[in-house]
């Protein structure tokens, strides 16, 4: 669904990604690992249209990417959900996620709402609380939830599960896991706790210093002792 060529990517001349080939399949889990400042969000925020595209071609359902902007590419059904800031902290739920459906027939918005509701019916329960307010798990599906009234056909997200405690982790995780499930959603997602991500993923790819050093099975990267003991903090 996504094929990543060759992509080399920076932000102005600070050239942070290196010849990065990637596939993400129709309905798959596709899970990014990879030590601190390796380039996983910056990978994102490329196929996004956020960084400077020195080379490579980027497709999405055969067309190319690179050269749209964001929300060109948001209306090819790609949802973003970056690291912090995914929601407006000082609306309340409900006006977040007005916002997010303001472009779509009111009608269509209403039943989507529900739709969305049905997924994370906790939302209901703190819909005029502004947003700032709420918990790290709470803004999480809230996001979650403004990106789905688009009906996205991907949905990349980058660490949904930074500041969470392992609970609360685990249920976001869970979450997304139902989104391909039940929604059919490919998913790409980048996480800090690697174990945790590559047990759910269907494919995996580590990013060292902006450039692929593996790409295949998470089983195989996670029983890989020196790529994933050096590179993820993980002994086996
Ligand atoms: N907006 C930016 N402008 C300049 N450099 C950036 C910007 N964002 C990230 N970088 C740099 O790009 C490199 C990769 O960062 P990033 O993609 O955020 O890594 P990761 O998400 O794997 O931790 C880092 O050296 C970081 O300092
Ligand atoms: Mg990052």
């Amino acid at each position: 669904m996504i094929e990543v060529q060759k992509i080399n990517a920076g932000y102005g001349r600070l050239h942070i990604l290196f010849d990065v080939d990637m596939h993400v399949r129709e309905k798959s889990v596709t899970v990014i690992v990879g030590p601190n400042g390796s380039g996983k969000s910056t990978l994102l925020k490329s196929i996004f249209g956020l960084t400077k595209i020195y080379s490579g071609v980027i497709k999405f359902d055969g067309e190319n990417l690179v050269g749209l902007m964001p929300h060109q590419i948001a209306r090819r059904g790609v949802a973003y959900l970056p690291q912090t800031d995914n929601v407006f902290a000082n609306l309340t739920v409900r006006e977040n996620l007005l916002m997010a459906s303001y472009t779509l027939d009111k009608r269509v918005a209403e039943e989507r709402l529900e739709e969305v509701l049905e997924l994370f019916p906790m939302i209901k329960g703190f819909m005029n609380r502004k947003s700032g307010t709420l918990s790290g798990g709470e803004r999480q599906m809230v996001a979650m939830a403004m990106a789905l009234l688009r009906k996205p056909k991907i949905m990349m997200f980058d660490e949904p599960t930074g500041n969470l405690a392992p609970k609360l982790a685990m249920e976001v995780l869970a979450k997304i896991r139902e989104l391909r499930d039940r929604l059919g959603i490919t998913i790409l997602l980048v996480e800090q706790n690697a174990r945790r991500a590559l047990e759910m993923g269907d494919y995996a790819y580590l990013l060292v210093s902006g450039r692929v050093a593996f790409e295949g099975r998470p089983q195989d990267l996670l029983g890989h002792a020196e790529l994933s003991k050096l590179y993820l903090g993980i002994s086996s």
